[in-house]
């Protein structure tokens, strides 16, 4: 490894939370493989090795395929579900597909994949217009909205829960266990945010069991009973997998979202010369995402398992069983990739990004969260001549997901300004 920066990813730390760039930058024009002294985690930050890192086999977001936690010589409580304290939180992700290699992904994937591809996510355009205007209607009255709280959890939420058959009443209680089961996902969680995420999985997993064992008895239009009824080799899902499938999608299928739609907001309304580009019909929508999605993204970074000996990274060994973080953040800001990288810019020509990720485990989702992003802004392109923001914005703590707490926008009585 050539210099060291001479700073830590500190993701407890409020100031690198609210804008870890400046760090990022730091990093990767230092050296392209970071390893500091005590943190586990190599770093890798230039977009041509996250690029690569995503599609090699040699990296596994799981290693149990092939090794034991004993022949790795892990510590007891590392990955963090070995702690048996957190055995709820274990039995979702034994099948969660962010969690398997193959052929066990491989196989649950393609059972949900039809779901999600382009085709599938256009046939929900109508019904997801419906649901920003009905939920943007509610803030027109008032004229203003909190995007967050007040549009965008229920917008992706509602989405997500509809397709796989949760009915509107529960969607509140899906919020809450989700935000909390997710906080497992952050870099440290404090042993409190650890309790809470696993009784969050215990409860999660009860409410779906209930959920599956009401399908089987009345079938429904829904994910939920394609599952159930899916046969795949020859055989059925068992009940944890159909639980695992379903919390991961419910999860990913709104925490992100909702993070994207508040950073894309916000970076929208502090550039109003973009903001017209969009009203004037100079650029799309479609288009202005992407550049969304690369400026702010919602997820910053993921890790990887190194699985074979001998692996190394532009000249730099990295043992079997050490873990690679792949800071899609920073990646998607490498001046050696992206013009003038950190100006948020959607005439930009070169805005293809790392934001949901490559190879095996790419984002399944990608598809229709784009078309919500797409739905939102194209929503308040056609009533706000100015995007402007009413109160304090209070950025989310939390690192992993990054997005905002709090974003009020002010909102025209109708559209067509
Ligand atoms: C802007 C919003 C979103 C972003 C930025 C995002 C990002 C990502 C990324 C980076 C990954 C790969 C993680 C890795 O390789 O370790 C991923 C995987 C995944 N995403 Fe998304 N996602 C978004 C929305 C959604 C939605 C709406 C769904 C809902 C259906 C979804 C479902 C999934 C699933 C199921 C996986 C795991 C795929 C697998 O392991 O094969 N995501 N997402």
């Amino acid at each position: 490894m050539t210099g060291q920066p001479d700073l830590v990813f500190d993701t407890a730390d409020p100031e690198f939370v609210a804008d870890p760039y400046p760090a990022y930058a730091r990093v990767r024009e230092t050296t392209s493989v970071w390893h500091p002294a005590g943190d586990h985690l190599w770093y890798l930050t230039r977009y041509a090795d996250v690029h690569a890192a995503f599609r090699d086999h040699r990296l596994g977001t799981s290693f149990l395929h092939r090794y034991t936690p004993e022949e790795l010589n892990l510590a007891p409580d590392i990955p963090v579900w070995r702690d048996p304290r957190w055995k709820d939180f274990a039995s979702f992700e034994r099948w969660e597909l962010l969690n398997l290699e193959p052929p066990a992904h491989t196989r649950l994937r393609r059972l949900v994949t039809e779901a999600f591809t382009p085709r599938a996510a256009e046939g929900m355009r109508t019904k997801i217009q419906e649901r920003a205007r009905r939920l943007l209607q509610t803030g027109r009255e008032v004229g203003s909205i909190d995007l967050v709280g007040s549009y965008a959890q229920h917008f992706s939420l509602g989405i997500i829960c509809e397709l796989i058959g949760v009915p509107e009443d529960d969607h509140d209680t899906i919020l809450k266990l989700s935000d909390a089961t997710i906080r497992m996902y952050e870099p440290a969680p404090s042993e409190e945010l650890r309790t809470a995420a696993n009784a969050a999985a215990k409860d999660f997993r009860q409410y779906l069991l209930k959920l599956i064992a009401q399908r089987r008895r009345l079938t429904a239009d829904d994910l939920l009973t394609a599952m159930i009824g899916a046969v795949v080799d020859g055989e059925r899902l068992t009940d944890d997998q159909i639980v695992s499938t379903s919390m991961v999608l419910l999860m990913a299928g709104h925490e992100a979202a909702v993070n994207a739609t508040s950073n894309g907001i916000a970076a929208l309304a502090a550039h109003p010369d973009q903001w017209q580009l969009i009203r004037s019909s100079k650029v799309s929508p479609r288009v202005a995402l992407e550049e969304i999605l690369r400026y702010d993204p919602p997820l910053q970074w993921f890790e990887r398992w190194v699985l074979d000996e001998d692996f190394e990274i532009n000249g730099v060994a990295i043992p079997l069983g050490a873990r690679v973080a792949l800071v899609l953040g920073a990646a998607n800001r490498d001046p050696r990739k992206y013009v003038e990288p950190d100006r948020f810019n959607i005439l930009r020509a070169d805005a293809n990004h790392l934001t949901f990720g490559g190879g095996i485990h790419f984002c399944l989702g990608a598809p229709l969260a784009r078309l919500e992003l797409e739905t939102t802004i194209a929503e308040l392109a056609q009533s706000e001549k100015e995007l402007v923001i009413i109160a304090p914005t209070v950025r989310r703590s939390t690192f992993q997901f990054r997005g905002y707490e709090r974003l009020v926008i002010a909102l025209s009585e109708t559209t067509n300004n």
